[in-house]
Formats: C-alpha cells, sequence, structure tokens
C-alpha cells in the first residue's frame, strides 16, 4: 500500500490532512514532527507533508524536522507553518506580523503541477501570522494573494513545495484538488487504500494469531466492527461477553442479543449483572463514585468470566486512531498486533495481550467498514453513549424507579426526532431525571411527581456543545407524551446551556 506521512506540528487541522487524503484512496498517517529518518524509512512513504502549527519559525523552541529530511528524495509539500519552515531551512526570509485570517483570493501563476486544474484564481483558507518575504535561492513563486507575493512556492528540481493556506479546510475551494495533485502526480502515489482492502488485509494478519481472543461488547460501533473483522478471520476462537449493567437504554440488551447471537452467529454471551450493578449503586450520589463503581465492577466481571472461559490469549479492544496519535502511544509506523500488559484495568496474571484492529482507522471509517460487515445502519448512526450509562443521567442515587423514568422518557426523545428528521443532525439527546418534584394534575387529583430534564445537543467532537433549537412542535410532542406515557413524571425541562460552562451529560 502506498503511504504519505503528515508530519504533525501541531496544528488543530493536522488530523483533518489524513482525512482528507485518505478520502481519494491513498493511506495517509500522522507521525510526530522529529520522526527519525530511520522511522520515516520504515514507513516508506511514497511523500511527506509537513502539517500547519501554532509556532513562529523564529522562536527559539520552534518544531523542526530531523537534519536530512530534505535529502532523502521525497516530494515535501509543507502548509502553512510547514511553508514558513521550508522558506527559513532554504535561507530565505519569513516576516513577522503579516496577519491573513479568513478567506483569500489565490491567483495562480503557475498551473503546472502543484496548483493544476485550479483555473486562474481560487478562493484560500488563511490562518498566519508570519509569511515568506524573501524566497530561497531555487525557489519560484507559483501562487499569490494580495497580502502574501509567495502564498505558494515551488523547487521542482528538489520536489519540494510550499502553500501558505490550508488545503485541508472546507473553506478552501480545491483544498481537495491540491492535495490530490500532490499526492497523485507529484509523489505518484496509487489509489489503493480501500475499505475492503482494509478488511482484507487486516483478517489475514488478524488470522495468523495463535490462541483465543476475548472481546467486550458495549453495543457500541467500535467494539462490533472490532469483533466482527476478529470473527471473519478466527471465527469461534473469539468469544464475546456483553455485561448487561442494567444502565442501558430502553431495551438495548435485546437488541445486542439479537444482532449477536441471530445475525453475526458470534459465540456471545451475555451476563446479567442488573442486580449486582443496582445493589453496589445503592445510595449513591456522587457522579465520580458512581463511575469508579461502575467501572470496578465491570472489571471484576470481565475478570470471573474470563477464568471461567479461558485461557485467553488476546483481549480485543476498538482503539480507534486518534486516541492511538493522542496517547502517544505511536511513534512511527504502528502494528495492527501490539502487546501490552495489565490493559484496560484488568489484572495482569490474565496476562492478555492487546488486539486493536481498528487502530488505523477514523471514527467515518469505521462506519464504513461496519456498513460493508452489514452492521445495520439504526447502530452505525445511533448517538454516542456514555460508559457509565444510565448511571450519569439519573441524577442522585440510581434507582429502579428513576431508571424506568430516564429509558422510558430518552426512548419517546429518540423516537420523535427520528420521525421529524432531527436525530441525525444532531450530537446527542436523550432525557435525565433526578429527585426535584414538582405538582401535576391527573384527572382531578394532584400528584407531586418528577421532574424531566431533555438535553439535546449539536456539537463536532463533544469538547463544546451548543443545544439544538428544536422546533417548537417537536418540543411539545416530546412534552405531551412523557408526561402522558410515563408513570411519575408531572414536569418536561428543555436544557439551554451550552457546553462550558454546563456539560453534555449532567452528571
Ligand atoms: P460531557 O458530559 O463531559 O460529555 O460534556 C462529553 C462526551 O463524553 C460522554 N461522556 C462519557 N463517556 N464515560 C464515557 O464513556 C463517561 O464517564 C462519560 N461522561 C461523559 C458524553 O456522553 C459526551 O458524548
Amino acid at each position: 500500500m502506498d503511504r504519505i506521512v503528515v508530519l504533525d506540528f501541531g496544528s488543530q487541522y493536522s488530523h483533518l490532512i489524513c482525512r482528507r487524503i485518505r478520502e481519494f484512496s491513498v493511506y495517509a498517517e500522522l507521525v510526530p514532527y522529529d520522526i527519525s529518518l530511520e522511522e520515516l524509512k520504515k514507513i516508506n512513504p511514497k511523500g511527506i507533508v509537513f502539517s500547519g502549527g501554532p509556532s513562529s519559525v523564529y522562536n527559539k523552541d520552534s518544531p523542526k524536522p530531523v537534519d536530512g529530511i530534505f535529502e532523502i528524495g521525497l516530494p515535501v509539500l509543507g502548509i502553512c507553518y510547514g511553508h514558513q519552515l521550508i522558506v527559513n531551512t532554504f535561507g530565505g526570509k519569513v516576516k513577522s506580523a503579516n496577519k491573513e485570517y479568513g478567506s483569500s483570493l489565490l491567483n495562480i501563476d503557475n498551473n503546472t503541477d502543484l496548483l493544476s486544474n485550479l483555473g486562474k484564481s481560487t478562493k484560500a483558507w488563511m490562518s498566519h501570522g508570519d509569511a515568506a518575504e524573501v524566497l530561497p535561492k531555487g525557489f519560484e513563486v507559483i501562487g499569490h494573494t494580495e497580502r502574501s507575493f509567495a502564498a505558494a512556492i515551488a523547487n521542482r528540481q528538489k520536489m519540494i513545495y510550499g502553500i501558505q493556506f490550508h488545503p485541508e479546510v472546507v473553506h478552501t475551494e480545491n483544498g481537495i484538488q491540491v492535495l490530490k495533485n500532490f499526492v497523485l502526480d507529484i509523489c505518484k502515489a496509487k489509489q489503493d487504500w480501500t475499505l475492503e482492502n482494509f478488511i482484507e488485509t487486516t483478517v489475514a494478519d488478524i488470522s495468523k494469531i495463535d490462541g483465543n481472543v476475548l472481546c467486550g461488547i458495549s453495543g457500541g460501533i467500535d467494539s462490533t466492527v472490532a469483533a466482527l473483522l476478529i470473527q471473519k478471520a478466527i471465527g469461534n476462537r473469539l468469544k464475546c461477553v456483553f455485561v448487561d449493567n442494567g444502565l442501558l437504554r430502553l431495551d438495548e440488551e435485546k437488541e445486542v442479543e439479537n444482532m449477536f447471537e441471530n445475525n453475526f452467529g458470534m459465540n456471545f454471551t451475555v451476563i446479567n449483572a442488573k442486580e449486582r450493578f443496582l445493589t453496589r449503586l445503592k445510595k449513591i450520589t456522587d457522579p465520580e463514585e458512581k463511575r469508579k463503581i461502575i467501572g470496578e465492577e465491570f472489571v471484576k466481571i470481565f475478570t470471573e468470566f474470563a477464568e471461567k472461559n479461558g485461557p485467553f490469549k488476546w483481549l480485543a479492544q476498538g482503539t480507534l486512531y486518534p486516541d492511538v496519535i493522542e496517547s502517544g502511544v505511536s511513534k512511527g509506523p504502528a502494528a495492527v498486533i501490539k502487546t501490552h500488559h495489565n490493559v484496560g484495568g484488568l489484572p495482569s496474571w490474565l496476562n492478555l495481550q492487546v488486539l486493536e484492529p481498528l487502530r488505523y482507522l477514523y471514527k467515518d471509517e469505521v462506519r464504513k467498514v461496519g456498513k460493508i460487515l452489514g452492521v445495520p445502519d439504526h447502530l452505525l448512526n445511533r448517538h454516542p453513549f456514555p460508559g457509565p450509562g444510565l448511571a450519569v443521567r439519573v441524577m442522585g442515587e440510581v434507582t429502579p424507579e428513576k431508571l424506568q423514568i430516564c429509558k422510558h422518557a430518552s426512548k419517546i426523545v429518540e423516537d420523535e426526532l427520528l420521525s421529524s428528521g432531527w436525530y441525525n443532525k444532531v450530537w446527542q439527546a436523550y432525557a435525565a431525571v433526578g429527585d426535584d418534584r414538582a405538582v401535576g394534575v391527573v384527572g382531578d387529583e394532584r400528584k407531586y411527581s418528577h421532574v424531566v430534564l431533555v438535553r439535546v445537543v449539536d456539537s463536532i467532537d463533544a469538547m463544546t456543545a451548543d443545544w439544538t433549537r428544536l422546533p417548537s412542535e417537536v418540543l411539545e410532542r416530546i412534552s405531551n407524551r412523557i408526561t402522558n406515557e410515563v408513570d411519575g413524571v408531572a414536569w418536561v425541562s428543555y436544557v439551554i446551556s451550552s457546553k462550558p460552562p454546563a456539560t453534555i451529560e449532567p452528571q
């Protein structure tokens, strides 16, 4: 498989460069900016991209790639800070405080390679405080804007290119074309990264392992897709276990069991641990204490299962590419099969090694793999759900009564968003319940019943979120249905706090 490496100089868009390149079927991976030449040779890429970054090349501690990177004969494309690095490294000059933010018109001065197929000019997204002032020898200007005379530069002999703008963001009109020109025409990378290929090579890799694999299923997409890939490779040597902690969405445990046993034909065990969790959560009101207890109990149950049903050699995990990068585990090329000990809080005497079949994939790619492997759409598109489940949506003590309210009211919220076409437009949507009560009138009778909070939010990455401006008719239906259909609820309240300062979950 042909590869492009993206050296990460700290831009918030670094991952986006990889994703955009993968979109046209070339495998791209993000590596630390100071990756050694030896590591680079192991990856054997067809070309190198320098990402942007917050630094200025004149800062004392500004990040720089290792010496010799320009001498290995690979094409290089510098973006923003990467562009300035190139100018500086080859003896040109970078000027500070030549600010340019937002959309600029890029005029094309030479359309023969990097900027081919863009017409005479195109909109390009700028976000920089420094800019090239004097070009190094051997470089020519191939594009300029009003404020940057060298917004795109080339040294064709050395195959080194620099662009001041960000081709990876959607605001750059023909950004993908620029990346394609670099990756396909200049680096001559083959478009052989398809998810069908990924499935084939991953299954072939996993089929080489010996011993049994243990996989905890959460009902979410990552563990489901990981299990399907492993099953394809080793069949019944994969044993899946699903711990029903009683804190799942309405009927979720039945849906998961049905899908894994009947649709996928997996070696699948459901452990009904509802009572165990509820008993341990009795009288516990502190959110972090709840999380701790749920984590501990899960590990205990999982360990008991592994002891009884083992021996297992491997533990499957649904780790995704951004987690691998963020945890700093990946320094350069990453192997599908990595060995760790004492993982996920499990005792080290279980001697499990970790199998992470999704460690190369972004979330949208996991969805596509899931689709190819036959995972139903409603699971692929289901909103994220917190690990501790409804324990963080039931405020105060987790009681059977409050759990029932939370499950039924949340189901109504989901159903109403689905039928009004809002479900796929929002990040998360649920109902929460605490110990607040308010008066309702049922027939002639006054009842002091629960207050339910409905929370629907828009978000891109869960780091920030805003409450969704749902139409009042949808809110009205949600409220009517909850007070009519869910026992013990008198009031429904819609949460209009954004994150920050609020969080998405109430606890
Ligand atoms: P907050 O509430 O922190 O949530 O704004 C951000 C995102 O994280 C999810 N979340 C959790 N997920 N364990 C998880 O696996 C947790 O303890 C947990 N708490 C919050 C939440 O659903 C949202 O998507």
